[in-house]
């Protein structure tokens, strides 16, 4: 079965040839066909180019005059399987609490824990699948999603059995990140060694017999994991094959980045908080910084120094965080509006972090993240828009008329 959509207002992000990531300058270029077609055929993109030159005969025709296609947002860092929600917190910080006198009082991460630890995996893949529907319709065509709110055994392995059920039952691409080290439960507070162990000796190995993760992450900050305690999380993921992806830099710049970079990670995330010398090491690195801009608007905390990351000709990558405490939104449309309006990022460079650049950070730029002959058929139809600026500039508006992934249209 193929399907073409003809008289395409733009099409953007076309790359003949696939590439894995766009740094520095190359983030300004995004490459486009003005009055195109594209052509797939089951869930695989197989023809694209200028109307004037179409030839091709499909079986289904899909007129899209005065709508622009573009790849579907590839978001590289959710926590979407979750129980619950946490509004009484929310109202605890307009009251005037921080984040951080909330998770001391025994809110934040563990109140998440305590939740999802006491509901049934069936309960919470329904919970969990509802959030990912919503982002698909939202435009969201490839997703990571992270454990750690489980902080036992067996709550962390409910919650990468959960994920592993959204990938079997949804066609969307879905990376699974084992992220033991979230915080310290309230028993091990006073012997993190010992949590530190329970993560390395008990849960890494059940995870990867059961094949459940493909990356590895920890929450490296002061009062979570330290430089240290990091270090040997990723040395004993590395041993498992799991490749680093890792929150640093959310509050505090404490040597999460050359510790990341040190362990090749994929990304690092958050990034909120970055001195001159951790954005030097991230220079001649494969490591592609991840910012989150969404957490910086909720949380009211400053937003990644994108400018200054860009400027060292370095990649960026945008995504959304999706979690209850600090960014209970999973809209990329707003990530990307955000990232124009608060880090100074231009249209051409928003898209790029948030389709190329998402999918390099989790390795998946062979299959997602621009219009290139091979990849999956995953991209989003805009209603009538003048231009692809419109997007992040009409920032509170639904502009998506329809989504496809794999191929299949998005309800
Ligand atoms: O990425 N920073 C660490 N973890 C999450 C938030 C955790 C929570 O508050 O539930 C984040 O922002
Ligand atoms: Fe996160």
């Amino acid at each position: 079965m193929t399907t073409i959509f003809i008289n395409i207002k733009e099409l953007i992000q076309v790359r003949d040839i696939s590439i894995k990531k766009v740094s520095g300058k190359e983030m300004s270029d995004l490459p486009s066909i003005k009055d195109a077609f594209l052509v797939i055929k089951k869930d695989v993109i197989i023809e694209f180019g200028t109307m004037k030159d179409v030839s091709f005969s499909a079986d289904k025709t899909i007129d899209c005059s005065g709508k622009i296609i573009l790849p579907t947002w590839c978001d590289s860092h959710t926590h979407i399987v979750y129980a619950g929600n946490r509004e009484q917190e929310f109202v605890d910080r307009i009251k005037g609490l921080t984040y951080e006198e909330i998770a001391n009082n025994g809110g934040g991460i563990l109140n998440s824990a305590k939740k999802l630890q006491e509901i049934s995996e069936d309960e919470l893949y329904t919970q969990s699948a509802k959030r990912l529907e919503e982002v698909m319709t939202m435009g969201t065509g490839a997703v990571e999603i992270k454990s750690g709110y489980g902080l036992t055994v067996e709550a962390e392995l409910k919650m990468l059995r959960v994920i592993k059920k959204l990938k079997e039952n949804y066609s969307i691409p879905i990376k699974a990140t084992f992220l033991g080290a979230h915080a310290f439960p309230q028993e091990y507070k006073n012997n993190k060694e010992a949590y530190i162990n329970l993560i390395i000796e008990e849960m890494l190995p059940r995870i990867v017999k059961e094949n459940l993760a493909e990356f590895i992450d920890a929450f490296c900050e002061t009062g979570y994991f330290s430089v240290d305690d990091t270090d040997k999380i990723l040395t004993a993921g590395k041993k498992y094959g799991l490749i680093p992806k890792v929150h640093v830099n959310q509050f505090t710049s404490i040597g999460g980045v050359q510790i990341s970079v040190k362990h090749k990670a994929l990304s690092i995330d958050h990034l909120e908080i970055m001195t001159d010398k951790d954005i030097d090491s991230l220079k001649n690195t494969e490591t592609m910084p991840v910012a989150l801009p969404s957490c910086s608007y909720f949380l009211g905390i400053p937003y990644t120094p994108a400018r200054k990351i860009i400027g060292a000709n370095l990649p960026l990558a945008l995504a959304t965080d999706f979690n209850p405490g600090s960014t209970p939104s999973g809209n990329m449309n707003f990530v990307v509006a955000t990232a124009c309006i608060k880090m100074k990022m231009t249209p051409e460079e928003v898209i790029n972090a948030a389709t190329i650049n998402g999918a390099y950070a989790m390795n998946l730029s062979d299959k997602v993240g621009s219009i290139t002959k091979g990849k999956k058929a995953n991209f989003i139809i805009t209603k009538e828009i003048p231009s692809y600026g419109f997007i992040p500039y009409s920032f509170g508006s639904n502009l998506i008329d329809e989504v496809y992934i794999s191929g299949e249209k998005v309800n």
